[in-house]
This record gives structure tokens, sequence and C-alpha cells, in this order.
């Protein structure tokens, strides 16, 4: 066996086991693991002191996409740029029905932004957002294709975005009957939409109204409302950017109970506090669910820690500050969304493994495996096995990056991570057996990135994922 490249001496993670080895990779596979393989001719990387992780699945994204009055920055390019230079390979993106669109037409149109254009393989979820039977008729169809998860949200009613509660039983009823999985953004529109209007009318027209009024109970309420109706449907529920104490603990909750409900948070919950939204630049941190205390964040830890919470999605929806201007005189008009998809192994390793609340394989079953599992992607994606795609990061716990707008690849003009310094980054990525960057430059090529159709969603994998403590 001649291997065209190997990477020799590095220490290789996975979501069970950490070993000090060599990995071979020919073609766009993985295709040895083990100590002192042959060089033969191979292109040699000394990996000695680093990990070897499989890519990071980012299972939350929105490139190009259409919201509120405005459209995210990063397209398909930009974007999945910015993944694969933070150790990202894949992204299952959010493809939007259009009002009167079929979910056919959905995923043609989604499809033309991404393809030739992704520098690194994406998968996509369906966002319902326009209900009736012949939607409900064409899950089936869209299951069968490989599009195994859909997305419904129980808030943003103005943006014609919500399904009542009606709605949303009617998906997960369809959803439970072909194994598809139900992915809710859970937020109470309802309360939102009082508070927001009370706020509006005192003046208080600032962002941190906007996080005020979406207290933690408006997320607590809707997963637990969520969870009954996922109960009630015998469907399998994501609970999407998760960002709360009360939600975490409902969701537990409702696994000591033993239903399939699988929760996922975001990198900018676990590092930032509702602080932000009190900074001159708080618009540029506006995102729902907003950024809530000290107390729900180390719940989020917490969580991920007991594998209570399965996975981190970036939730990347980016908007330049000329975008958030939208609104400068009225926090209801802010486009909601930040970058994200670039920094989810850097925040997982510098404020999670090196502070010691989660190991180096939890980081690895956040950030590649559980998706993998969850999203019909396992054993292509999400594990360093022989006959897996060589999706690879080679991570380098020492590098330190300054997280500036130079050093990232989104394509806007902030960071709300600006002039943090992180410890340990990704130092070379491939991506099916091809190097696209290395020491933070991309070198890979448009149009690299290859669509992937999903396998249906099944509990007996969802249970491969290491179960929540239930002490
Ligand atoms: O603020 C956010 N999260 N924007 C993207 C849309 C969504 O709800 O995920
Ligand atoms: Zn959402
Ligand atoms: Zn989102």
């Amino acid at each position: 066996m001649r291997l065209d490249t190997i990477i020799q001496n590095g220490i290789l993670v996975t979501a069970a086991e950490t070993i000090e080895a060599d990995l071979g990779i020919i073609g766009e596979k993985i295709a040895a693991v083990g100590q002192n393989l042959p060089k033969d001719g191979a292109k040699a990387i000394d990996a000695k002191g680093k990990y070897v992780l499989p890519g990071g699945i980012d299972a939350h994204t929105h490139m190009e996409f259409p919201f509120m009055a405005a459209t995210s920055a990063d397209d398909f390019e930009t974007g999945t740029t910015a993944s694969a230079c933070g150790g990202i390979t894949t992204i299952i993106d959010f493809a939007l029905q259009k009002p009167g669109e079929t979910l056919e037409q959905t995923v043609k149109n989604w499809r033309r932004k991404a393809d030739g254009k992704v520098v690194i393989d994406y998968g996509l979820h369906l966002i319902i957002r326009d209900l009736n039977d012949r939607i409900l008729d064409e899950m089936k169809e869209m299951i069968g294709q490989g599009i195994t998860s859909f997305k419904l949200f129980m808030t943003y009613k103005k943006e014609g975005l919500l399904l009542d509660d009606g709605g949303i039983f009617r998906v997960m009823e369809e959803a439970a009957k072909y194994n598809g999985l139900i992915g809710l953004h859970c937020e109470n529109n309802d309360l939102i939409e009082c508070l927001m209007s009370r706020y509006l009318k005192q003046g208080r027209k600032e962002p941190k109204y906007f996080a005020r009024s979406k207290p933690p109970v408006v997320e607590g309420e809707a997963i637990h409302r969520a969870i009954r109706l996922a109960e009630y449907s015998g469907c399998p529920m994501y609970v999407v950017h998760m960002s709360t104490q009360m939600g975490s603990e409902t969701v537990c909750e409702a696994q000591r109970s033993h239903l399939p409900i699988y929760a996922e948070t975001c990198p900018h919950y676990l590092v930032f506090t509702d602080e932000v939204y009190e900074r001159p630049d708080g618009a540029n941190y506006v995102m729902s669910p907003p950024i809530k205390k000290k107390e729900d964040q180390d719940a989020l830890w917490h969580g991920l820690a007991k594998g209570e919470i399965k996975t981190i999605g970036s939730d990347h929806c980016c908007f330049t500050t000329e975008q958030k201007k939208l609104g400068k005189d009225d926090f209801t008009k802010i486009p909601n969304g930040v970058a994200g998809t670039e920094l989810i192994m850097p925040v997982l390793y510098h404020f999670g493994v090196a502070k010691n609340r989660i190991s180096i394989n939890q980081m690895v079953q956040a950030s590649s495996y559980n998706p993998a599992r969850l999203f019909g992607l396992y054993p292509k994606k999400g594990t360093l096995a022989v006959g897996s795609d060589a999706d690879l990061v080679i991570f380098d716990p020492e590098k330190e990056v300054r997280l500036t707008r130079e050093n990232l690849h989104s394509k806007i003009d902030h960071s709300i991570y600006d002039s943090f310094t992180v410890k340990g980054y990704p130092v070379m990525t491939f991506s099916r057996g091809r190097l696209v960057q290395e020491n933070g430059r991309f070198i890979g090529e448009k149009g690299h990135g290859k669509y992937q159709a999903r396998k249906p969603f099944k509990e007996s994998e969802a249970r491969q994922m290491l179960a929540p403590a239930l002490a």
C-alpha cells in the first residue's frame, strides 16, 4: 500500500480515544492508522506534539441568508473559507423556504447558491415556514434525498417565519414517520413582542433592550413547550442554539425520561455575557437568542461536560457594521446574527479544554462526532477511521492567535472576538485528503466542496453518542 500523505507522530483524537500514531491518506480517504507507517515516497508531515482531529462539522450555518431587511454577508465561498481556516470540513446550512415555494424548489435554489462555490463539503437542512398539505407530503421525498432534518421557528412572526404550535406538531408527526429530525428555534414570540413594544413605547431603543426583551424564560418556556409537542408526536427533536440554564435543565430532564431530545449551543454563549450589550458596538452582538448571564454560560459548559448538550454549532449568520446600522434607531431592526464558524475549535479548546472544563475527546464529540451521528454523516465523517473521508485538522495546542479582523476570513469588517488572544489553533486542515489551510492561510479551491446527502435519523445511531450522565 503506497500512501499519498503520511501524518507522523501526531496525537490522534477521536470521540473515545487518544493515541500517538501515524495516519496515512490515499486519495480522499484515510487509508491507515498505526505505528511507524511506511513512508515509501509519501509526502510526510511531522505532527509531533500536535493533535490530529477529525475535521469539524458545523451543523448550523446561514450563508447568503435573506433575513430581516438584509442578506447575511458571507456567501458560500467566503463563509466556507472561514470554516476551513477554523478546522471545519463540513457545514450543514439552512435552506430557507420562500413563501409559496415547494421544498424541492427551495433545495434547488439553495444548491444553486452553494455548488461551485463551497470550498469544503456541505449538506442542507430545510427551514419550513409556509406549511400546507403538499409540503407535509414532500418531507418524505426530501428525507429520501438526504435532507433529513428540518428547522422550525417558534418566533419571528413579523418576519413571516413562525410556525404555530399546530403547524409544529404536524411537521413533527410527519418527521416521526420517515426518520427526520426536527430542529427548533425555541423562543416565545408573544412574550418577546409584548416586551419589545413596551420598551419601544418607553423610547428605549438601544441594543441592550433587544436582550432585555428576550429574558431566559423566553427560551425556557419555548423549549418546554417544544419538548411536550415532540413527546406527543413521537418525534426526535434538536434544540438549536440553546443559550440558557433554564433550557439546559429542561433538556436534561427530558433526557432523564429517555426522550430523544438533543441540544446544541454556540461559541458566543460560551465566551460572552450580556454585558456586551452595554458596549458602543452592542449591535454587533445582537443575535437570537441573545447572550445571557454568567450562570447561563456556566450551565452550558456544564451541559457540554456532562454530555447533555451534544453539539456546538456556530449559527454563522454575519452582517457588516453597515448592515447592523439598519437598527441604529430601533433595536428591533438590527439584523440578528454573528460570525462564528471559524472559531468553534479555538473556542472549545482555549475556553474549554485548556481550562479543564471539557476533555479533548469531548471537544471532538461536540464539534465532529456527535453532529456526524445526529445528522447522518457517520462514519464517512466525524472520526479518524480507515475508510472515512480524510477530513482532518492538525491542531497546535501551543499556537497563539490574536483574533483580529485581519487574522479571520469572514467577509465582515468586524469580529465580536476582536482583541482576544487564544492559545490552541488549527494549523492544517485537510478536506477529503486535500490540504486547504496551512498556518492560517487558505490554500484550497473554490468549488472543491461536494454536496453530502445524509442518512435518515436513527435513534440507535444517536445512542452511540456518549450518554448523558443520568446520576
Ligand atoms: O440571530 C440568529 N440566530 N440569526 C440566524 C437565524 C437563526 O435564528 O438561527
Ligand atoms: Zn434560530
Ligand atoms: Zn441559526
